[in-house]
């Protein structure tokens, strides 16, 4: 039996790895580290709060008191940090809480590591830190070696966390692992992003906004593929090494919120085109060779199947995003929205 520390485990990608986790691993126990930001959300894992190698533990990334407390007692085997400010354009309004989150909890987080001993840290990634791609070349991939090359606050973030996390390997032997991933999509994903934000206002008959000409290419990759590609470089990936993980599923925004409207039976006279992101990446695609090579690993979920499995998920779990676009959210929209 292992013991998982999952840190950003109330978010969208970790708190599916945490279901994923606990059904097909019934033995090993996960404790979910997670300081419930605008992001977190015990609703996410209502359904496993009485599962017994389940607990939760509300802490923030960046007190290394509390980590490394919570080290001391669950004595962790691996620890995978999800833990992050995950949104583009709340990095570009604000970009402080994502230097102290993406970077220095990931350093915190590292030093209990060496402190109690652990047996894998894997840092999740994204493939973000390539910066982008042109338009017209759909020859060119992001593989390990392509330089980093940052046009975020968020991304810079995540490449420095990367570049942290590959020197705690080199001099203190840490065991660790990276993963870097394109764009995910499904269930529990935060209605700021693009394909929740579009499917909660299709529903509402409001306006969707499209970022400039809806030109930009994104590589998606529905999430539960995610989680068993990290599961795979947990159970048999090398140490010291980066996983490129992708979906071989490049898509416009524009044909991605067409496709949705079209699902919803909802008219185009919806799509609003609206001011562009500063800093906007034209394009973002993975060659997930190496993953795929030396472990086995390949996206089994295609993008019609997975986009109407999460539609379908987004209709029968109203209640979730609804709480969550009542509160708090209405002020971040007013802001992000309102004069664009
Ligand atoms: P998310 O924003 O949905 O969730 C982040 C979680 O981290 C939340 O539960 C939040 O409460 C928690 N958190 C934030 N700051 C914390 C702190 N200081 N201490 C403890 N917990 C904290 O993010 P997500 O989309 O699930 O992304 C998870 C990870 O995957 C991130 O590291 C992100 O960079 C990476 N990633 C995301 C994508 C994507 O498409 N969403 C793709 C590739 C990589
Ligand atoms: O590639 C991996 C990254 O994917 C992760 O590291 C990030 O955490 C995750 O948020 C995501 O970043 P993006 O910026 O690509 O995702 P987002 O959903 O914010 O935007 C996807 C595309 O849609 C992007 O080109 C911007 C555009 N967009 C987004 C929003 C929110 C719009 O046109 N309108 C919108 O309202």
């Amino acid at each position: 039996m292992k013991t998982y520390i999952v840190t950003g485990g109330a978010g969208f990608i970790g708190g599916n790895f945490v279901h994923y986790m606990l059904k097909t691993h019934p033995n090993d126990k996960v404790v979910v580290l997670d300081s419930l930001t605008y992001a977190g959300n015990m609703e996410t894992l209502a359904s496993v709060a009485d599962n017994p190698n389940f607990l939760f533990v509300k802490g923030d990334i960046t007190d290394r008191d509390s980590v490394n407390a919570l080290f001391q007692r669950e004595k962790p085997d691996v620890v995978v940090n999800f833990a992050a400010e995950s949104h583009v354009d709340r990095s570009i309004d604000n970009p402080g809480v994502f230097l102290h989150t993406n970077i220095i909890g990931t350093g915190v987080l590292m030093d209990a590591c060496r402190k109690y001993g652990i047996e894998r840290f894997h840092q999740v990634g994204t493939d973000e830190v390539y910066g982008d791609l042109p338009l017209d070349r759909p020859d060119l991939l992001f593989t390990e070696e392509t330089p980093l090359h940052t046009s975020s606050p968020y991304s810079a973030s995540k490449a420095s966390a990367d570049l942290l996390v590959l020197a705690y390997y080199r001099t203190y032997k840490l065991p660790v692992t990276i993963s870097r991933c394109s764009n995910n999509y499904g269930p529990y994903h935060f209605p700021e992003k693009l394909i929740p934000l579009m499917i909660a206002n299709a529903l509402n008959d409001k306006p969707l906004p499209v970022y400039g000409k809806g030109e930009n290419v994104r590589d998606w990759l529905y999430v539960l593929d995610h989680c068993k590609a990290i599961d795979k470089i947990l159970q048999g990936g090398r140490v010291g090494e980066v996983y490129n993980i992708g979906g071989h599923n490049e898509m416009r925004n524009i044909d991605i919120v067409k496709l949705i409207l079209k699902e919803l039976n909802k008219p185009e006279t919806l799509i609003t085109y609206v001011t562009d992101r500063a800093g906007h990446d034209l394009r973002y695609a993975i060659d997930p060779t190496k993953i795929g090579d030396e472990l086995g690993w390949q996206p089994e979920t295609k993008f019609a199947d997975g986009i109407k499995l999460t539609i379908d998920w987004y209709l029968n779990n109203r209640e979730w995003w609804e709480n969550i676009i009542s509160g708090e959210y209405q002020s971040y929209y007013e802001k992000m929205y309102g004069g664009r």
